[in-house]
């Protein structure tokens, strides 16, 4: 007998109930929302799964505030967390969502023991591995999402300054999701060219501190954090991993010996699929940008080391 997927979405804010909307809208499969704020995971559920006449989409959406309803379930996303309020400093922001994430998929990979797990919560690199740890799954079914958003963002920024579609524009960024990544020009192409022999060092200059403070631009102007791009970055990674779609992607995965480090999550390109992350890509780097992933991966060690997990 043929199943339908199934997928649970853990935070039903901004970014999980968007997510859950473009899962349902691209059929990915039934989408379970689960929030501690009761009501609002039924509520946005059966909100967005009224829109499924028009929509012509054929898959569930529930909402709940248990998990018993999340059983069975392929993939488990995480966008459960908290925003930083008046007098928090990072640090004790990270371990509040450092428990919060160690809370939900305690819960939820227990009743979804085949599931993979995907992160968004804040700091992605460093949830990640406590995913992992609350889980106890293998790493290679643990990852978070910060590399599709930030591409996307240097791929939209690449496609406007060449006035050609984002479609045909590929670039990755590697490193922790914050003001360290490494957007890699030399790995950034438009149709196949390179995007140094189409535009300007200057240009590109600029594009490169546009993708690093993406995140940072859209927050001054609307005063809460984006959630429409990261929540295509998170369905993407769905599909690749539900279809086994084998999609290169630049995915916060477990290092074990690779780019030199270990016993860490941290973006870097991956091959996407069935398993999760099936390989770990591991390309040249120059000594300059060498030198800028390791800058990136002490950004994740450093709050790594004030968690106990
Ligand atoms: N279990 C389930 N849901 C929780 C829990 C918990 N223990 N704690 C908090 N939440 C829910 C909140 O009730 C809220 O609905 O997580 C949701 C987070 O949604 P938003 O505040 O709208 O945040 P969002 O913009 O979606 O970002 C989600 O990504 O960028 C990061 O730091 C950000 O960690 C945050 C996450």
């Amino acid at each position: 007998m043929f199943k339908r997927f199934k997928i649970t979405v853990i935070g039903s804010g901004a970014t999980g109930a968007t997510t859950a909307h473009l899962l349902a809208l691209k059929e990915l499969g039934d989408v379970v929302l689960v929030d501690v704020v009761e009501g609002i995971p039924q509520g946005k559920a059966l909100d967005m799964w009224e829109s499924g006449p028009i929509e012509r989409f054929s898959v569930n959406l529930t909402g709940t505030n248990q998990y018993d309803e999340t059983a069975g379930s392929d993939v488990i996303v995480v966008t459960a967390g908290m925003p930083r309020k008046p007098g928090m400093s990072r640090d004790d922001l990270l371990k509040t969502n450092a428990d919060i994430v160690y809370q939900v998929v305690e819960k939820s990979s227990r009743l979804s023991p085949e599931a993979a797990i995907v992160v968004l919560s804040n700091p992605a690199d460093v949830m990640a591995y406590v995913a992992q740890k609350a889980s106890n799954f293998p790493p290679q079914r643990v990852m978070g999402q910060a590399g599709v958003l930030d591409s996307a963002r240097f791929r939209a920024f690449l496609a406007a300054a060449l006035k050609v579609s984002p479609k045909d524009v590929t670039a990755f960024v590697m490193g922790g999701h914050g003001d360290a990544m490494v957007p890699l020009v030399r790995y950034s192409s438009a149709g196949g060219i390179p995007v140094e022999a189409l535009l300007s060092k200057q240009v590109l200059d600029d594009i490169v501190a546009r993708t690093r403070t993406g995140g940072g631009e859209v927050l001054s102007l609307m005063k809460v954090s984006a959630y429409y791009a990261p929540g295509s970055s998170l369905a993407e990674m769905v599909k690749a991993v539900l279809f086994d779609e084998r999609r290169i992607l630049p995915t916060i995965s477990y290092l074990n010996g690779e780019y030199g480090e270990r016993d860490l999550y941290v973006g870097v390109p991956a091959i996407l699929g069935g398993n999760g992350v099936e390989k770990v890509l591991e390309i040249d780097l120059t000594a300059e940008e060498r030198q800028a992933f390791q800058i990136s991966v002490k950004s994740v060690r450093d709050p790594l080391s004030l968690l106990t997990y």
